[in-house]
Parts: C-alpha cells; sequence; structure tokens
C-alpha cells in the first residue's frame, strides 16, 4: 500500500514518465507533511525531489527513487535516493556547477538540490548509472511520554 501512515516504511516509487514525476512529487510532500515537516522544508525538499527525479527520467533514462523515513529520536528525516542505470556522470564537479548542462536543460537542477537539503551524495559510475541520494531533517518536540 502507498497509503502513508506514522509508522510508513520505505517505499520506492518507478520514475518513466511526466505522470510519475507528478506522483514522486506528491508523494515526497506528503511523507514530509506527516513526518512533521514544516511548509518551507515541505518546499525545499519537493522542489530537489522534482529536479532530481527529473535527472532520473531525461539524462538516466528512468529509474526510481527509494523514500525512507528517518527516526533519530528528537528529529524526523526523510531520506530519497534516486537510482538510474544510466550513462552515469563522468565529471562530477562539472555536473554540479551552477548553469552547467550536457544540453537543453537550465543546468541548475543538481546544483540547486543539493543547496535545498542537508545531506547530499552522489555515487556515479560511467556506463553503470547514477544514485542520488538526499536526506532533509525536520525537528519535531515529541509527544511527552511521561508516565504520571
Ligand atoms: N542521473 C543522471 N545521469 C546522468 N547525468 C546526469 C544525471 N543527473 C545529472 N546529470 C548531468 O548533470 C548535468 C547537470 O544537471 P542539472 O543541474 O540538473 O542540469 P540540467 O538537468 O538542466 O541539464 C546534466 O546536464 C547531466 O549532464
Ligand atoms: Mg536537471
Amino acid at each position: 500500500m502507498m497509503q502513508a501512515s506514522r509508522h510508513a516504511g520505505p517505499a520506492s516509487l518507478p520514475i518513466g514518465s511526466d505522470a510519475d514525476l507528478a506522483w514522486v512529487r506528491q508523494q515526497v510532500r506528503q511523507a514530509a507533511a506527516e513526518l512533521g515537516f514544516g511548509l518551507v522544508q515541505q518546499t525545499k525538499l519537493v522542489t530537489a525531489a522534482s529536479e532530481l527525479a527529473r535527472n532520473t527520467l531525461v539524462h538516466g533514462g528512468g529509474g526510481h527513487v527509494q523514500i525512507t523515513p528517518l527516526d533519530a529520536g528528537s528529529s524526523r528525516g526523510l531520506r530519497l535516493a534516486f537510482v538510474d542505470t544510466g550513462p552515469g556522470i563522468r565529471d562530477l564537479d562539472q555536473a554540479l556547477t551552477d548553469g552547467y548542462t550536457s544540453g537543453g536543460g537550465l543546468g541548475l537542477g543538481l546544483s540547486g538540490a543539493k543547496r535545498l537539503v542537508q545531506e547530499f551524495e552522489v555515487d556515479s559510475r560511467p556506463g553503470e548509472g547514477t544514485t542520488v541520494t538526499v536526506t532533509a531533517w525536520a525537528t519535531v518536540v515529541p509527544p511527552s511520554r511521561t508516565v504520571p
């Protein structure tokens, strides 16, 4: 079931079409909201997810995103791993440069996404594919568990 809940586990969503991109955005927003992300935090993460999912589709030839809720005591987070088996990124520094595009884009997706999250990691092998993993954290005050 895709229905998110307080105890939602990891979910994997395909990225193979524009419709999939819309669904990924919607699911990331819902998951972030349920973890206690504020509206601004939600929008930052959805914006990053949108760019990375589009890269998976356009540059990676399609793939999937793994969505993992994280619980670290008082902090809850969301980890998103965008996975493809496309051509890979030969020069990561270049790809992360504002304005660099290998064709057709604005070249602000990867660099912009990096600025919108707390943790950002690219694992890419030429000829094998690319995984971009981002993590955002929402600090929430947990309900008191003290028994009177
Ligand atoms: N998943 C991917 N697989 C292969 N190349 C990628 C991937 N994601 C990004 N890139 C490369 O990094 C460049 C920069 O990405 P980005 O900043 O999103 O710009 P844009 O998508 O507008 O070209 C892309 O033009 C592309 O060459
Ligand atoms: Mg892009």
